[in-house]
């Protein structure tokens, strides 16, 4: 890929944002579509914040991924926010529509479309969801608008019942939240359909880690971990060892980045060649599957 004084930047703001996979994700898929768009990583501090996203307006940087630990502090800086991130509280998504900035966030798009992609609809079923941070509440608002029933458990009480009960006014369905305990969870998983875990439970180094006893997992069991690091968490073996549907944290990852994608480029992303640069990417890193 040649650049030239027409390429197009994208990036990534963060603080770290060494180890990501962005970069190489949306580096392959320009590629791929012969795109003249380059996508690089800055490591912005947060008292840069403000500097930074000046910087990217007066430098027109078509494109923005923002992390850790930008992802609501940057809002009041934008010009629009999309409904459902405004909702969430959170982007992770940036387009220079001709100057003005606009914020999405693509996560739980990302997280039901990995679903959907692996041939699991969500219309009718009920989710377990593990976990009420930043993730888990995307995932939640894209996935209360399709499920049946959902309901999300958290160590934390408190941010459970006050998620479930912001979307249960939002979508008017049966929407619960409960303290997250062997009991609660036991019981609670005996009539889901898909189980998510959107909490860190089982990232490395805790590998062998897993909140879900696997005596509880079924065969007839949908469970997604969203942690890729390790490519399959125990959560993940113990499901497949019980003959499970098992989607891993990498789906979700590569799915956020799609949405991201086709929002910068209007093209269809190609999926195919992002998840293979990321997982080339993770095993070079040395990330275990
Ligand atoms: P993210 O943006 O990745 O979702 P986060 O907002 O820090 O990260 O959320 C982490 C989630 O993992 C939370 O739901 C957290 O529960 P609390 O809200 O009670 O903190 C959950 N979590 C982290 N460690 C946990 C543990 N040991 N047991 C159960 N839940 C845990």
């Amino acid at each position: 890929m040649e650049i030239s004084g027409r390429t197009k930047l994208c990036c990534l703001i963060g603080d770290p944002v060494e180890h990501s996979l962005s970069p190489v994700m949306h580096n392959a898929a320009f590629k791929e579509l012969h795109l003249d768009f380059v996508y690089l990583a800055f490591t912005v501090r947060k008292d840069e914040l403000r500097n930074a996203i000046a910087g990217a307006r007066s430098l027109q940087v078509h494109g923005l991924n923002v992390t850790m630990p930008h992802k609501t502090a940057i809002m009041k800086h934008l010009d629009e926010i999309d409904p459902t991130a405004k909702s969430i509280g959170a982007i992770n998504t940036i387009l220079n529509a001709e100057g003005r900035l606009v914020g999405y966030i693509t996560d739980g798009v990302g997280a039901v479309k990995a679903l959907n992609e692996n041939g699991v609809s969500l219309k009718g079923k009920k989710m377990l969801l593990l976990g009420a941070g930043g993730a888990a509440k995307a995932i939640a608002y894209h996935a209360a608008q399709e499920v049946e029933e959902l309901k999300i458990l958290n160590r934390t009480a408190q941010k459970a019942k006050e998620l479930a009960e912001a979307l249960h006014k939002k979508f008017d369905k049966r929407i619960s939240g409960n303290s997250l305990s062997s009991a609660t969870l036991k019981k609670e998983l005996e009539d889901a359909d898909i189980l998510v875990n959107a909490t860190s439970v089982g990232m490395h180094p805790n590998v062998d880690q897993s909140l879900v006893d696997s005596s509880w997992l079924r065969p007839d069991l949908c469970v997604m971990d969203i942690i890729y690091n390790p490519l399959e968490t125990k959560l993940a073996k113990d499901a497949k060892s019980v003959g499970a549907k098992v989607i891993s944290g990498i789906e979700m990852l590569i799915y956020q980045g799609v949405a991201s994608f086709e929002i910068w480029t209007n093209h269809p992303a190609p999926v195919k060649v992002m998840k293979e640069a990321v997982l080339n990417k993770l095993s070079k890193l040395g990330v275990p599957g």
